[in-house]
């Protein structure tokens, strides 16, 4: 492995002050918990940016899947010539894996969550990092729809924890939502917004309200896309066509819920419902039903479509095939 000794952060920042600036050169090790796809993503873009990632996991399994989704999604990037085949070596090599909290993050300057959405089990992690970290590290959490502000208060730092939500697949999607937690310190928010930069990410920062912005908007559309499907007024293939070619989205809203997963999209419907308490953010009863069948989209091998290991194709799922299918 290479071990840097220093930051790679060389750059002057404009528009930082002194103080910030100083601390973006200081970040050498970070920390991610969760190698499932949101977490190796995030490995990915640290390493590809000359940091020494340490990526925790509870098993070695996942970790060891997670190093050759890493090794694969370089390779695309090698064969579009946007990496050279050293770079993808040195960035791979950045790349320390750990199963022990502990050690994973000792030496971290800041530890991205990347677990499972799940209030009690980010509160769990949060408690155990604040005891490990040395007291500089800072705390980020990449939930989709979890309030900061709560996750900080079970911490003995609140004013270092903060959200960095990053998009699936989070090597080509441009865009880190900043969640400033109520406690949030300015200078880790500030902190936050330069290093995302530096990652050759745009960076946009919100406060902390249900679903923040982009959950806000986005999973009330895929709901009502499931809605819509439940109703039987379009089938999965036209609400997704319509939306594709209407609005010019890269994939249809049922398409973008597999790739999700379901199970992420009720729970963050949840939260919205929950927070806003508002009947217009309840989770549709086909949404529900599929997550409890345990129908999660890609991840599971079936959504709305059907996915096949190896093989691009867009295939409804059987019991979506009939036009007038109905709950
Ligand atoms: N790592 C590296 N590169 C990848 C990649 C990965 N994991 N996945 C795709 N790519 C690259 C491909 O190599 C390709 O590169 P070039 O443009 O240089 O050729 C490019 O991305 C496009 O990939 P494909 O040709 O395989 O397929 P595509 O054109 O259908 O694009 C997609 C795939 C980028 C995923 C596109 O379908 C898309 O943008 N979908 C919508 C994604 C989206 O909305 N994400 C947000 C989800 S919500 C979220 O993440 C937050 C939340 O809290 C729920």
């Amino acid at each position: 492995m290479v071990k840097s000794q220093e930051s790679p952060v060389k750059i002057e920042h404009a528009g930082l002050n002194e103080h910030t600036q100083k601390m973006l050169q200081q970040l050498k090790i970070v920390t991610v918990i969760g190698s499932g796809t949101m977490g190796n993503g995030i490995c990915h873009v640290f390493a590809q940016s000359g940091f020494d990632v340490h990526m925790m996991d509870i098993n070695q399994t996942a970790l060891d899947k997670a190093i050759g989704t890493i090794e694969k999604n370089m390779d695309r990037q090698v064969a579009k010539s946007a990496l050279t085949d050293d770079q993808k070596k040195k960035a791979l090599s950045r790349i320390s894996t750990y199963t022990d909290m502990a050690e994973a993050v000792k030496d971290a300057d800041i530890v991205i969550e990347a677990a499972t959405e799940n209030i009690d089990l980010k509160v769990k992690i949060f408690q155990q990092l604040d005891k490990l970290c040395p007291e500089r590290t800072i705390l980020a959490s990449n939930t989709s729809s979890i309030s900061i502000t709560r996750i900080g208060s079970f911490t003995g730092r609140p004013g270092k924890v903060i959200g960095m939500h990053f998009m699936n697949p989070v090597p080509v999607m441009k865009l880190v939502e900043i969640i400033n937690g109520y406690a949030t310190d300015k200078e880790v928010t500030n902190l936050i917004h330069a290093l995302s930069e530096y990652l050759g990410k745009v960076p946009c920062i919100v406060n902390d309200y249900p679903g923040f912005i982009s959950n806000r908007i986005l999973l009330p559309m895929i709901n009502e896309a499931i809605l819509a499907l439940q109703e039987g007024v379009a089938g999965v293939e036209e609400i997704d066509t319509i939306m594709k070619l209407g609005m010019a989205h890269p994939m249809g809203p049922l398409q973008l819920a597999d790739f999700i997963g379901l199970d992420t999209c009720y729970s963050i419907m949840n939260v919205l419902h929950m927070g806003f308490g508002a009947q217009k953010y309840a989770p549709a009863t086909l949404l529900g039903n599929m997550v409890q069948a345990g129908y999660l989209g890609v991840k599971s091998g079936e959504g709305f479509y059907k996915y096949t290991p190896g093989s691009k194709d867009l295939v409804v799922a059987e019991r979506f095939q009939n036009k007038s299918w109905k709950i």
